[in-house]
């Protein structure tokens, strides 16, 4: 900028202060230019990451544009399958093989480099070795062991790293892996069909179906995104459901898990699909029965808990070391009751159908309360119409603060 405490006449001095308050406002008018081109690539880096939303798990969902000295996009990619290519390796091999140059250039990408040696090499070296000559990210990697060893690495080698940028809808996209890295258990978002007066089945166990089709497919969606989606033994036996993905298209079944304490789910229940992985979180030993049901492919682990049920908060636990990032339970009443009552639930995911059904199951065997002060608060965070159902996602506040 101009220093203007040199000038020594009050002519020149003016002059040098409307140049210099022209060069500032260029400076901030370039700066904006900057942060608004900034903000546009990120949006489209953001939009990548959402293309992994069922292929990356247990990874991240991390997307990465890098944007050539010429301003145009050189390469763009995603996280693949675990065990394959993060988002920054992606766009350089996409730039690669279309032939367009990065060096100089910009890399747009939602999540800290990492800087580890897993199976494809730290994608720090590889961004360096690249010759872009600047990395803007979003967040740093929630593992409190690496976050910010990758910008450190890259600011070494000369590479210009800022960070913050996309931040919040980074980690909303990925709380579940945050979830995971921070609290070593999985984001559980518990989804519940019921009619307008919080009815989930009748009282003779009736529930399907309480919600329209759209409603139903949706749903789906949601248990795409998922990594496993549990339900309890109640469900297993009442309506012998297949709780797997088929109504749109995903990259992978996400595992099942069944909440049955005395080990009894039936050898021939719907839920024993060939690849997809089922544990069963048991209460009691059973030696002949957890051999018939790991002999029909599942794993089954005993956690007893209080009132011979299974410890609800173990498992969780349990599912954090499996690399269970986002859990999806669809489970009834009971489960349901017991899961909120432990404080285990992150979110609700709540289909609405206009209908009133009176006496039945609710939605949460809990309580009862005695003062209104006890009930547990939630935030809405979206409200929808699915086909004549209404949509609710609504969070436990403060859930969300790890
Ligand atoms: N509308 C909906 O959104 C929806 C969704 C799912 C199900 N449903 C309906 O819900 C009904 C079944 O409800 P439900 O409550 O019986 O089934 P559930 O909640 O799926 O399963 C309950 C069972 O889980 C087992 N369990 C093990 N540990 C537990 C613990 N710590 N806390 C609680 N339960 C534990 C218990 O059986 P053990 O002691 O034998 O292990 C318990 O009876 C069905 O009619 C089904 O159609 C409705």
């Amino acid at each position: 900028m101009t220093n203007v405490t040199s000038c020594p006449d009050p002519h020149s001095y003016r002059l040098a202060e409307k140049t210099c308050r022209l060069a500032s406002r260029c400076d901030v008018t370039i700066r904006f230019m900057q942060l608004s081109a900034d903000s546009d690539w990120m949006a489209q880096a953001l939009n990548e990451a959402r293309s992994a939303l069922t292929l990356a798990s247990p990874n991240p969902r991390v997307g990465c544009i890098i944007i050539g000295v010429d301003g145009r996009v050189s390469g763009r990619g995603y996280t693949q399958r675990a065990g394959g290519a993060h988002a920054e390796v992606m766009a350089l091999r996409d730039a690669r093989e279309s032939g367009r140059a990065v060096v100089g250039g910009t890399a747009y990408v939602t999540l800290e480099p990492c800087s580890h040696h897993g199976r494809t090499g730290p994608c720090c070296d590889a961004l360096v070795q690249s010759g872009v000559a600047r990395v803007v990210a979003s967040i740093p990697d929630p593992n409190p062991l690496v976050s910010g060893q990758g910008f450190g690495r890259l600011r070494a080698a000369g590479v210009t790293a800022e960070v913050g940028l996309g931040a919040r809808e980074s980690r909303e996209l990925n709380l579940g892996f945050f979830s995971r890295m921070v609290r070593k258990i999985p984001w559980v978002r518990m989804k519940v069909a019921a009619s307008l007066d919080g009815v989930t089945a009748l009282q003779n166990g009736t529930s399907q179906w309480i919600t329209s089709p759209a409603a139903r497919k949706d749903g789906h969606v949601w248990r795409a995104r998922a990594c496993a989606v549990l339900t309890g033994i109640g469900t297993v036996l009442a309506d012998n459901p297949r709780l797997d993905v088929r109504e749109v298209a995903t990259d992978r079944q996400p595992s099942l898990v069944v909440v049955d304490s005395a080990m009894s789910l039936p050898l021939d229940a719907s839920v024993f699909i060939a690849e997809r992985p089922l544990i069963i979180y048991a209460a009691v030993q059973n030696d002949a029965k957890q051999r018939a049901l790991e002999a029909r492919g599942a794993s089954v682990v005993v956690l007893p808990g209080p009132g011979g049920k299974v410890d609800l908060a173990a498992m969780l636990r349990d599912l954090g070391r499996r690399e269970i990032n986002e859990l999806h339970v669809e489970a009834g009443y009971k489960l349901n009751g017991s899961l909120v009552r432990e404080g285990l639930v992150d979110e609700l995911l709540v289909y609405l159908a206009p209908k009133l059904i009176g006496q039945g199951q609710g939605m949460l065997r809990w309580g009862p309360l005695t003062e209104l002060s006890q009930a547990l608060a939630l935030d809405i965070k979206s409200l929808d119409m699915v086909g004549p159902d209404v949509r609710l996602v609504a969070r436990f506040t403060g859930r969300d603060r790890f």
